[in-house]
């Protein structure tokens, strides 16, 4: 196996490995509200976040990313895992030992960790829920904790908030733990309840593209979104009794519209009926009728452009070439936006030349060049027995 080759290489042969895997994930529709207690729609993908690993008998945990290479060897002390910004990338897997460590009182040996990834960096697709998942599985098996995944997911979803600093929901760590092969997953994000959705896509494909627009300061921006449903909240609470924005009814907005700015109004407003979307999209999609999935998309692309507005110029100029394109069934940013990748639902026989064509369109708006991968949904977090390519 390739991974335990170049682990040998970094750590010496001495000692068994094992070989975990944690995938990145696509939301379909449901955006921006897991942290609104709202229903979302991810599906886990091939594409993921690798550790080969092995225990040592001292305190030292010893870090290599083959995907920051320049980086070097990072180690640290069991004893000393608060989060350090020279530790770049290694602060999401420290993050989880320590978690292990001081909340769950798990006695720890040192390890030796070899990580690679597949999902590019910075587009959205959730590589750090991956690489905490991917830890948090390994320590749980390795040292036989035997929590369950449920368990496994809130801990990342926590190590995220609380040590990384970004106020996310659960739908990330969630997709990564509970992806299912060819389905995508109809999340409560209130209950954590779930059902797993199989996709029609006999005649039509996944097609994730990257604008190649980093996201830079989006985390600050995210955690503003957050805030201003917050407070908007707040004042809604006390007029009417809601526990959280999803459970006010479309028909019930022009009720609050008055007690909010208009910018909270704006954001209250794509909550609620990007919440709906959801939930109509899944009926579509059991009963088949993928082109009015397609066209709820379309509609929630719109009220993340104007209402939650965390599109901009790229991921707008990449929906719609996409939108012009006659292959196109439905296209949408997908994730936390400010840049990073958009999702579309692309006729089998078309996905090529949607290809070529969205790209140069892309390219010749805005002088980046677009990248796109055909995807398929794909199982959650788990150890690799097998031959791994
Ligand atoms: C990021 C967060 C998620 C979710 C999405 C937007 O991916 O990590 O919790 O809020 O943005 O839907």
């Amino acid at each position: 196996m390739k991974f335990i080759q170049a682990f040998h290489h970094v750590f010496g042969k001495k000692g068994d490995v094992r070989v975990f895997f944690a995938p990145g994930r696509v939301n379909l529709i449901g955006e921006h509200i897991d942290y609104n207690g709202g229903h979302v729609l991810p599906c886990a993908l091939e594409i993921g976040t690798y550790v080969v690993a092995r225990k040592r008998k001292d305190h030292l945990l010893r870090f290599y990313s083959e995907n920051f290479s320049a980086t070097g060897l990072i180690v640290v002390n069991l004893q000393s895992l608060l989060f350090d910004e020279w530790h770049g990338w290694a602060n999401y897997p420290k993050g989880i030992f320590q978690f292990f460590k001081e909340q769950m009182d798990v006695e720890l040996t040192g390890m030796d960790l070899y990580y690679t990834g597949t999902i590019p960096n910075g587009a959205g697709l959730s590589s750090s829920a991956s690489i905490e998942l991917v830890t948090a599985f390994m320590i749980n098996e390795m040292f036989s904790v035997n929590l369950d995944r449920t368990t496994l997911v809130k801990m990342a979803q926590q190590v995220e908030n609380d040590y990384i600093g970004v106020q996310c929901g659960i739908m990330d760590q969630f997709a990564v733990g509970f992806g299912k092969r060819d389905q995508a997953i109809l999340l409560n994000c209130d209950t954590l309840s779930y059902l797993y959705t199989p996709l029609p896509l006999q005649q039509a494909s996944i097609v994730i593209v990257n604008s190649n627009k980093k996201r830079e300061l989006a985390d600050s921006a995210y955690n503003d979104r957050r805030k201003t449903c917050e407070k908007a909240l707040a004042k809604i609470k006390q007029k009417q009794s809601i526990h959280q924005l999803v459970d006010l009814k479309v028909g019930e907005l022009e009720n609050v519209k008055s007690l909010l700015t208009s910018v909270e109004f704006k954001r209250v407003r794509h909550v609620v009926t990007e919440n709906e979307r959801t939930k109509k999209a899944v009926e579509l999609l059991r009963s088949d009728d993928l082109s009015s999935f397609g066209v709820l998309m379309n509609e929630s692309q719109l009220s993340l452009r104007d209402d939650y507005e965390v599109t901009g110029f790229e991921l707008d100029s990449l929906v719609e070439a996409a939108w012009q394109h006659p292959g196109t069934i439905g296209a949408r940013m997908t994730g936390a936006g400010f840049g990073g990748c958009t999702v579309n639902i692309v006729k089998n026989n078309e996905v090529s030349s949607f290809v070529h064509e969205v790209g140069q369109k892309y390219e010749s708006k805005t002088g980046k060049k677009a990248n796109f991968y055909v995807v398929k949904p794909s199982d959650g977090v788990k150890e690799l027995t097998e031959q791994v390519e």
